[in-house]
Protein backbone atom coordinates (compact mmCIF):
# COMPACT_ATOMS: atom_id res chain seq x y z
CA UNK A 1 0.00 0.00 0.00
CA UNK A 2 2.04 3.19 -0.98
CA UNK A 3 1.13 4.93 2.28
CA UNK A 4 2.80 2.67 4.45
CA UNK A 5 5.03 4.85 6.63
CA UNK A 6 9.52 4.39 5.78
CA UNK A 7 10.15 2.65 9.66
CA UNK A 8 13.34 1.53 8.22
CA UNK A 9 15.47 3.47 10.37
CA UNK A 10 13.13 3.31 13.33
CA UNK A 11 13.55 1.65 17.73
CA UNK A 12 10.30 1.71 18.70
CA UNK A 13 7.24 -0.89 19.83
CA UNK A 14 4.69 0.27 16.85
CA UNK A 15 7.78 0.15 13.84
CA UNK A 16 8.33 -3.84 15.14
CA UNK A 17 4.51 -4.49 15.08
CA UNK A 18 3.68 -2.63 12.66
CA UNK A 19 3.59 -4.57 8.84
CA UNK A 20 2.08 -3.46 5.43
CA UNK A 21 -0.62 -6.19 6.18
CA UNK A 22 -1.97 -4.86 9.33
CA UNK A 23 -1.32 -1.42 8.31
CA UNK A 24 -3.84 -1.99 4.80
CA UNK A 25 -6.17 -3.30 7.04
CA UNK A 26 -6.68 -1.26 9.61
CA UNK A 27 -5.93 2.24 7.64
CA UNK A 28 -9.28 2.98 6.67
CA UNK A 29 -10.88 1.93 10.64
CA UNK A 30 -12.21 4.77 12.38
CA UNK A 31 -12.95 4.54 15.74
CA UNK A 32 -16.48 6.23 16.91
CA UNK A 33 -14.26 9.38 17.40
CA UNK A 34 -13.46 9.21 13.94
CA UNK A 35 -9.95 8.45 15.15
CA UNK A 36 -7.78 6.63 12.31
CA UNK A 37 -4.75 4.51 12.38
CA UNK A 38 -2.31 7.23 10.85
CA UNK A 39 -2.95 9.74 13.73
CA UNK A 40 -2.14 6.87 16.49
CA UNK A 41 1.12 6.09 14.66
CA UNK A 42 2.13 9.88 13.92
CA UNK A 43 4.31 10.01 16.82
CA UNK A 44 6.04 7.28 16.16
CA UNK A 45 6.56 7.65 12.37
CA UNK A 46 8.02 11.34 13.40
CA UNK A 47 10.54 10.08 16.04
CA UNK A 48 12.29 7.31 15.38
CA UNK A 49 13.64 7.38 18.65
CA UNK A 50 16.89 6.42 19.98
CA UNK A 51 19.35 3.01 18.90
CA UNK A 52 19.75 2.09 22.32
CA UNK A 53 15.95 3.31 24.11
CA UNK A 54 12.94 1.71 22.85
CA UNK A 55 9.88 4.01 22.93
CA UNK A 56 6.34 2.88 22.10
CA UNK A 57 5.38 4.94 18.99
CA UNK A 58 1.74 5.31 19.23
CA UNK A 59 -1.25 6.28 21.54
CA UNK A 60 -4.83 6.48 21.91
CA UNK A 61 -6.95 8.61 20.89
CA UNK A 62 -9.74 7.18 22.80
CA UNK A 63 -10.93 4.10 24.47
CA UNK A 64 -11.92 2.07 21.60
CA UNK A 65 -8.53 2.90 20.03
CA UNK A 66 -7.10 -0.38 21.59
CA UNK A 67 -10.49 -2.27 20.33
CA UNK A 68 -10.58 -0.88 16.88
CA UNK A 69 -6.73 -0.84 16.26
CA UNK A 70 -5.91 -4.11 18.68
CA UNK A 71 -3.94 -5.92 15.69
CA UNK A 72 -1.58 -3.10 16.12
CA UNK A 73 -1.65 -2.01 20.14
CA UNK A 74 -2.06 -5.91 21.06
CA UNK A 75 1.61 -6.85 19.17
CA UNK A 76 2.60 -3.35 20.55
CA UNK A 77 1.67 -4.07 24.57
CA UNK A 78 3.15 -7.96 24.33
CA UNK A 79 6.10 -6.13 23.07
CA UNK A 80 6.22 -2.83 25.64
CA UNK A 81 4.89 -5.45 28.69
CA UNK A 82 7.29 -8.48 28.68
CA UNK A 83 4.58 -10.90 26.66
CA UNK A 84 1.51 -10.04 27.98
CA UNK A 85 -0.99 -10.90 26.20
CA UNK A 86 -4.36 -8.87 26.06
CA UNK A 87 -6.19 -11.20 24.44
CA UNK A 88 -5.91 -14.17 26.90
CA UNK A 89 -4.85 -12.71 30.22
CA UNK A 90 -6.53 -10.30 33.18
CA UNK A 91 -5.17 -7.87 34.94
CA UNK A 92 -5.45 -7.34 38.54
CA UNK A 93 -6.67 -4.24 40.50
CA UNK A 94 -5.86 -4.36 44.12
CA UNK A 95 -5.87 -0.46 46.44
CA UNK A 96 -5.66 -2.12 49.49
CA UNK A 97 -2.58 -0.20 51.38
CA UNK A 98 -3.22 -2.58 54.59
CA UNK A 99 -1.63 -5.56 52.26
CA UNK A 100 1.89 -3.70 52.42
CA UNK A 101 4.62 -4.31 54.54
CA UNK A 102 7.99 -3.32 55.28
CA UNK A 103 7.54 -0.07 53.70
CA UNK A 104 9.18 2.51 56.68
CA UNK A 105 12.22 3.17 54.96
CA UNK A 106 15.53 4.81 56.61
CA UNK A 107 15.18 8.70 56.22
CA UNK A 108 19.08 8.28 55.80
CA UNK A 109 18.76 6.69 52.84
CA UNK A 110 15.50 7.66 51.40
CA UNK A 111 14.87 11.61 51.19
CA UNK A 112 11.27 10.95 49.67
CA UNK A 113 8.76 8.62 48.39
CA UNK A 114 6.15 8.49 45.92
CA UNK A 115 3.10 7.09 44.36
CA UNK A 116 1.64 8.05 40.76
CA UNK A 117 -0.59 6.78 37.99
CA UNK A 118 -3.58 7.86 35.82
CA UNK A 119 -6.92 8.36 34.81
CA UNK A 120 -9.45 8.75 31.99
CA UNK A 121 -12.83 9.73 32.22
CA UNK A 122 -15.12 7.53 30.44
CA UNK A 123 -17.31 8.61 27.18
CA UNK A 124 -14.40 11.43 26.54
CA UNK A 125 -11.26 11.27 23.72
CA UNK A 126 -8.11 11.22 25.51
CA UNK A 127 -5.54 14.13 25.40
CA UNK A 128 -4.28 13.26 21.60
CA UNK A 129 -7.37 13.33 20.12
CA UNK A 130 -9.98 15.42 22.68
CA UNK A 131 -11.98 18.88 20.79
CA UNK A 132 -11.31 21.69 23.29
CA UNK A 133 -14.77 21.29 24.51
CA UNK A 134 -14.19 17.36 25.91
CA UNK A 135 -10.98 18.87 27.32
CA UNK A 136 -12.83 21.28 29.22
CA UNK A 137 -15.39 18.88 29.90
CA UNK A 138 -12.99 16.84 31.71
CA UNK A 139 -11.63 19.93 33.85
CA UNK A 140 -15.37 20.73 34.94
CA UNK A 141 -15.81 16.88 36.20
CA UNK A 142 -12.69 16.53 37.42
CA UNK A 143 -12.47 19.61 39.39
CA UNK A 144 -16.01 19.88 40.34
CA UNK A 145 -15.34 16.23 42.02
CA UNK A 146 -12.26 17.35 43.76
CA UNK A 147 -13.97 20.03 45.00
CA UNK A 148 -15.74 17.22 47.53
CA UNK A 149 -12.51 15.95 48.84
CA UNK A 150 -12.67 16.33 52.78
CA UNK A 151 -10.22 16.30 55.58
CA UNK A 152 -6.52 16.10 54.86
CA UNK A 153 -7.61 15.47 51.34
CA UNK A 154 -8.96 18.93 50.99
CA UNK A 155 -7.09 21.68 48.39
CA UNK A 156 -7.92 23.80 45.60
CA UNK A 157 -7.43 24.04 41.80
CA UNK A 158 -4.83 26.19 39.62
CA UNK A 159 -5.89 26.17 36.39
CA UNK A 160 -2.90 26.90 34.57
CA UNK A 161 -4.02 29.73 32.16
CA UNK A 162 -5.45 31.58 35.08
CA UNK A 163 -2.71 31.58 37.84
CA UNK A 164 -0.93 34.49 38.80
CA UNK A 165 2.94 34.56 38.66
CA UNK A 166 3.19 34.47 42.48
CA UNK A 167 0.84 31.06 42.15
CA UNK A 168 2.74 30.08 39.26
CA UNK A 169 6.18 30.71 40.92
CA UNK A 170 5.23 28.78 44.22
CA UNK A 171 4.05 25.68 41.85
CA UNK A 172 7.61 25.46 40.52
CA UNK A 173 9.21 25.76 43.73
CA UNK A 174 7.22 22.73 45.29
CA UNK A 175 7.88 20.94 42.02
CA UNK A 176 4.62 20.65 41.06
CA UNK A 177 4.28 22.85 38.04
CA UNK A 178 3.87 20.56 34.75
CA UNK A 179 5.12 22.88 31.32
CA UNK A 180 3.80 22.88 27.76
CA UNK A 181 5.16 19.59 25.91
CA UNK A 182 7.99 20.42 24.08
CA UNK A 183 9.10 16.82 23.74
CA UNK A 184 8.42 16.02 20.28
CA UNK A 185 7.46 12.52 21.46
CA UNK A 186 4.12 14.39 22.99
CA UNK A 187 3.71 16.91 20.24
CA UNK A 188 3.26 14.82 17.83
CA UNK A 189 1.16 13.52 19.21
CA UNK A 190 -0.75 16.36 19.59
CA UNK A 191 -1.03 16.65 22.95
CA UNK A 192 0.10 20.79 23.48
CA UNK A 193 -2.99 21.74 21.00
CA UNK A 194 -4.77 24.92 22.65
CA UNK A 195 -1.97 24.88 25.46
CA UNK A 196 -2.99 25.76 28.17
CA UNK A 197 -6.97 25.78 28.01
CA UNK A 198 -8.42 23.80 30.29
CA UNK A 199 -5.17 22.76 31.99
CA UNK A 200 -4.18 22.49 35.67
CA UNK A 201 -3.33 21.62 38.42
CA UNK A 202 -4.83 20.37 41.97
CA UNK A 203 -3.22 20.07 45.14
CA UNK A 204 -4.23 19.36 48.79
CA UNK A 205 -3.32 21.99 51.47
CA UNK A 206 -1.06 19.58 52.76
CA UNK A 207 0.95 19.19 49.47
CA UNK A 208 0.59 15.83 49.59
CA UNK A 209 -1.76 14.65 46.85
CA UNK A 210 -1.72 15.95 43.70
CA UNK A 211 -3.77 15.75 40.42
CA UNK A 212 -2.72 17.39 37.27
CA UNK A 213 -5.45 17.75 34.78
CA UNK A 214 -4.96 17.24 31.18
CA UNK A 215 -1.78 17.09 30.91
CA UNK A 216 -0.50 13.57 28.59
CA UNK A 217 -3.52 11.65 30.37
CA UNK A 218 -6.84 13.07 31.58
CA UNK A 219 -5.78 12.99 35.38
CA UNK A 220 -2.38 12.06 36.69
CA UNK A 221 -3.14 10.93 40.45
CA UNK A 222 0.22 11.37 42.73
CA UNK A 223 0.65 11.13 46.37
CA UNK A 224 3.70 11.98 47.77
CA UNK A 225 6.60 13.40 50.69
CA UNK A 226 9.43 13.64 51.87
CA UNK A 227 11.33 10.90 53.81
CA UNK A 228 10.62 7.31 53.68
CA UNK A 229 7.45 6.54 54.71
CA UNK A 230 6.21 4.80 51.52
CA UNK A 231 3.26 2.99 53.85
CA UNK A 232 1.68 6.20 54.49
CA UNK A 233 2.57 7.37 50.76
CA UNK A 234 0.71 4.26 49.30
CA UNK A 235 -1.98 4.55 51.95
CA UNK A 236 -3.09 8.35 51.03
CA UNK A 237 -2.90 7.46 47.09
CA UNK A 238 -5.35 4.38 47.67
CA UNK A 239 -7.82 6.30 49.68
CA UNK A 240 -7.41 9.52 47.89
CA UNK A 241 -7.81 7.66 44.33
CA UNK A 242 -11.05 5.51 45.34
CA UNK A 243 -12.72 9.27 47.28
CA UNK A 244 -11.98 10.64 43.54
CA UNK A 245 -13.69 7.73 42.04
CA UNK A 246 -16.49 8.03 43.98
CA UNK A 247 -16.99 11.91 43.42
CA UNK A 248 -16.39 11.36 39.61
CA UNK A 249 -18.89 8.32 39.91
CA UNK A 250 -22.07 10.53 41.79
CA UNK A 251 -21.93 12.59 39.01
CA UNK A 252 -22.76 10.36 36.63
CA UNK A 253 -19.21 9.39 35.22
CA UNK A 254 -16.49 6.52 35.11
CA UNK A 255 -12.84 5.81 34.33
CA UNK A 256 -11.68 4.03 31.31
CA UNK A 257 -11.01 0.16 32.30
CA UNK A 258 -11.55 -3.00 31.40
CA UNK A 259 -10.19 -6.37 32.80
CA UNK A 260 -7.74 -7.26 30.04
CA UNK A 261 -5.82 -4.07 29.87
CA UNK A 262 -7.01 -2.50 33.49
CA UNK A 263 -6.92 1.87 33.49
CA UNK A 264 -6.90 3.07 29.77
CA UNK A 265 -4.15 5.70 29.51
CA UNK A 266 -3.49 7.76 26.19
CA UNK A 267 0.18 5.72 26.20
CA UNK A 268 0.19 1.88 25.63
CA UNK A 269 3.30 1.74 28.53
CA UNK A 270 1.10 2.93 31.55
CA UNK A 271 -1.73 0.61 30.50
CA UNK A 272 -3.03 -2.10 33.52
CA UNK A 273 -2.24 0.27 36.54
CA UNK A 274 -0.46 2.97 35.42
CA UNK A 275 1.34 3.21 38.53
CA UNK A 276 4.68 4.47 39.09
CA UNK A 277 6.00 4.22 42.68
CA UNK A 278 9.53 5.37 43.72
CA UNK A 279 11.89 6.89 46.24
CA UNK A 280 14.52 9.27 45.71
CA UNK A 281 17.51 7.05 47.40
CA UNK A 282 21.06 7.65 48.55
CA UNK A 283 23.44 5.35 47.58
CA UNK A 284 27.21 6.31 47.39
CA UNK A 285 28.15 2.71 48.05
CA UNK A 286 26.51 0.33 46.08
CA UNK A 287 26.28 2.75 43.04
CA UNK A 288 29.62 2.65 42.64
CA UNK A 289 29.21 -0.97 42.55
CA UNK A 290 29.38 -2.21 38.64
CA UNK A 291 26.65 -4.92 39.94
CA UNK A 292 24.16 -2.19 40.59
CA UNK A 293 22.61 -2.49 37.21
CA UNK A 294 22.22 -6.22 37.34
CA UNK A 295 20.71 -6.08 40.69
CA UNK A 296 18.07 -3.35 39.51
CA UNK A 297 17.03 -5.62 36.66
CA UNK A 298 16.43 -8.70 38.84
CA UNK A 299 14.64 -6.88 41.14
CA UNK A 300 12.33 -5.39 38.20
CA UNK A 301 13.62 -1.91 39.30
CA UNK A 302 14.38 1.49 37.22
CA UNK A 303 16.40 3.85 38.00
CA UNK A 304 16.51 7.77 36.69
CA UNK A 305 18.21 10.98 38.20
CA UNK A 306 16.52 12.68 40.50
CA UNK A 307 17.00 16.26 38.69
CA UNK A 308 17.22 18.32 41.87
CA UNK A 309 19.79 20.64 41.79
CA UNK A 310 20.25 19.72 45.31
CA UNK A 311 21.00 15.97 44.23
CA UNK A 312 22.81 16.89 41.17
CA UNK A 313 26.17 17.65 42.55
CA UNK A 314 26.73 14.25 44.48
CA UNK A 315 25.91 11.96 41.89
CA UNK A 316 24.71 9.53 44.46
CA UNK A 317 21.26 9.78 44.76
CA UNK A 318 19.06 8.15 42.44
CA UNK A 319 14.94 7.64 41.41
CA UNK A 320 14.43 4.22 41.48
CA UNK A 321 11.00 2.99 40.76
CA UNK A 322 8.93 0.12 39.36
CA UNK A 323 9.78 -1.52 36.08
CA UNK A 324 6.01 -2.71 35.59
CA UNK A 325 2.30 -1.27 34.79
CA UNK A 326 0.18 -4.62 33.57
CA UNK A 327 -0.41 -7.89 34.65
CA UNK A 328 0.66 -7.39 38.13
CA UNK A 329 -1.82 -5.07 41.15
CA UNK A 330 -0.83 -1.92 42.97
CA UNK A 331 -0.31 -3.84 45.74
CA UNK A 332 1.90 -6.36 44.19
CA UNK A 333 3.73 -3.68 42.63
CA UNK A 334 4.38 -1.61 45.59
CA UNK A 335 5.68 -4.70 47.78
CA UNK A 336 8.07 -5.39 44.67
CA UNK A 337 9.28 -1.65 44.80
CA UNK A 338 9.16 -1.82 48.90
CA UNK A 339 11.30 -4.92 49.10
CA UNK A 340 13.45 -3.92 46.28
CA UNK A 341 14.75 -0.80 48.08
CA UNK A 342 15.12 -2.56 51.44
CA UNK A 343 17.47 -4.80 49.59
CA UNK A 344 19.42 -2.13 47.79
CA UNK A 345 19.71 -0.20 51.37
CA UNK A 346 20.77 -3.37 53.03
CA UNK A 347 23.51 -3.68 50.08
CA UNK A 348 24.56 -0.19 50.84
CA UNK A 349 24.87 -0.98 54.77
CA UNK A 350 26.95 -4.26 53.65
CA UNK A 351 29.48 -2.35 51.65
CA UNK A 352 29.50 0.45 54.12
CA UNK A 353 30.70 -2.30 57.02
CA UNK A 354 32.99 -3.75 54.13
CA UNK A 355 31.33 -6.52 53.52
CA UNK A 356 30.13 -8.50 49.79
CA UNK A 357 27.08 -8.13 48.44
CA UNK A 358 25.08 -11.33 46.13
CA UNK A 359 23.21 -10.32 43.00
CA UNK A 360 19.47 -11.63 43.49
CA UNK A 361 17.60 -14.30 41.53
CA UNK A 362 15.74 -12.52 39.14
CA UNK A 363 11.90 -12.12 39.76
CA UNK A 364 9.56 -13.03 37.22
CA UNK A 365 7.12 -10.53 35.20
CA UNK A 366 4.00 -12.15 36.21
CA UNK A 367 2.26 -15.28 37.48
CA UNK A 368 0.88 -17.21 34.58
C1 LIG B 1 -17.30 11.39 12.00
O1 LIG B 1 -17.25 11.77 10.64
C2 LIG B 1 -18.50 11.68 9.97
C3 LIG B 1 -18.28 11.92 8.48
O2 LIG B 1 -17.52 13.09 8.28
C4 LIG B 1 -19.46 12.67 10.61
O3 LIG B 1 -20.73 12.57 10.01
C5 LIG B 1 -19.60 12.36 12.08
O4 LIG B 1 -20.39 13.34 12.74
C6 LIG B 1 -18.21 12.32 12.76
N1 LIG B 1 -18.35 11.86 14.14
C7 LIG B 1 -17.84 12.51 15.17
C8 LIG B 1 -18.06 11.90 16.53
O5 LIG B 1 -17.22 13.55 15.06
Amino acid sequence: ISDFPDLRKHNNCMASCLTPAIYAKLRDRLTPNNWTLDQCIQTGVDNPGHPFIKTVGCVAGDEESYEVFAELFDPVIKDRHNGYDPRTMTHPTDLDASKITNAMFDDKYVLSSRVRTGRSIRGLSLPPACSRAERREVERVVVTALAGLKGDLAGRYYSLGDMTDKEQQQLIDDHFLFDKPVSPLLTCAFMARDWPDARGIWHNNEKTFLIWVNEEDHTRVISMEKGGNMKRVFERFCNGLKQVEHLIQERGWEFMWNERLGYILTCPSNLGTGLRAGVHVRLPKLSQDPRFSKILDNLRLQKRGTGGVDTAATGDTFDISNNDRLGKSEVELVQMLVDGVNYLIECEKKLEKGQDIKVPSPIAQFRK
